[in-house]
């Protein structure tokens, strides 16, 4: 059994710093990479508040295909260059996104959502996924949940790759 659990934190940055710590003891000597997204998705899901969707697309021949999450049943292939996934896909940056409604090209997996952050996952300078997550309220996502998932995507990103 796994106990990670986020402490009484104050403030966001120590929460991402708990996060990543319990990520990296999770992942750390896993090779698989969809066992260590599933936790990963988990992790997030348990740590942050706020989400209705937390998971991965993984880049399988030139699209992004529905990795491990937890959340809603979800779109199942994105093409590069649509919706928010797919503009971190093609632009290889982070999409921070205040109100889905106003992002050209959003796809609504679950009406719920109204922001989204979605972190690519770069090995070699390739997308080799994607991290997405959704939240019902407005602007939920700001700069330091950017930089906390940045660090963590950093972290794990060669085990998430298959
Ligand atoms: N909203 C995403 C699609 C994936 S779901 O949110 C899980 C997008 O526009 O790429």
């Amino acid at each position: 059994m796994y106990d990670f659990a986020p402490t009484d934190v104050a403030d966001k940055a120590t929460l991402y710093a708990d996060l990543l710590s319990a990520a990296d003891a999770l992942t750390r000597d896993e090779p698989d990479a969809v066992a260590n997204m599933a936790n990963l998705s988990a992790l997030i899901w348990q740590f942050l508040p706020d989400l209705n969707w937390a998971g991965f697309y993984r880049m399988v021949d030139g699209e992004l295909v529905l990795g491990p999450f937890q959340g809603k049943a979800a779109c199942i292939r994105i093409p590069v260059g649509r919706g928010v996934c797919g503009a971190a896909a093609a632009t290889k940056e982070t999409q921070l996104v205040e109100d889905v409604h106003a992002f050209p090209g959003h796809i609504a997996c679950d009406a719920a959502s109204a922001s989204e952050i979605v972190v690519p996952v770069l090995i070699g300078g390739e997308v080799v996924a994607v991290l997405d997550l959704d939240s019902p309220v407005p602007a939920r996502f700001d700069q330091t949940d950017q930089d906390g998932l940045t660090a963590l995507i950093d972290r794990v990103a060669a085990r998430i790759a298959a």
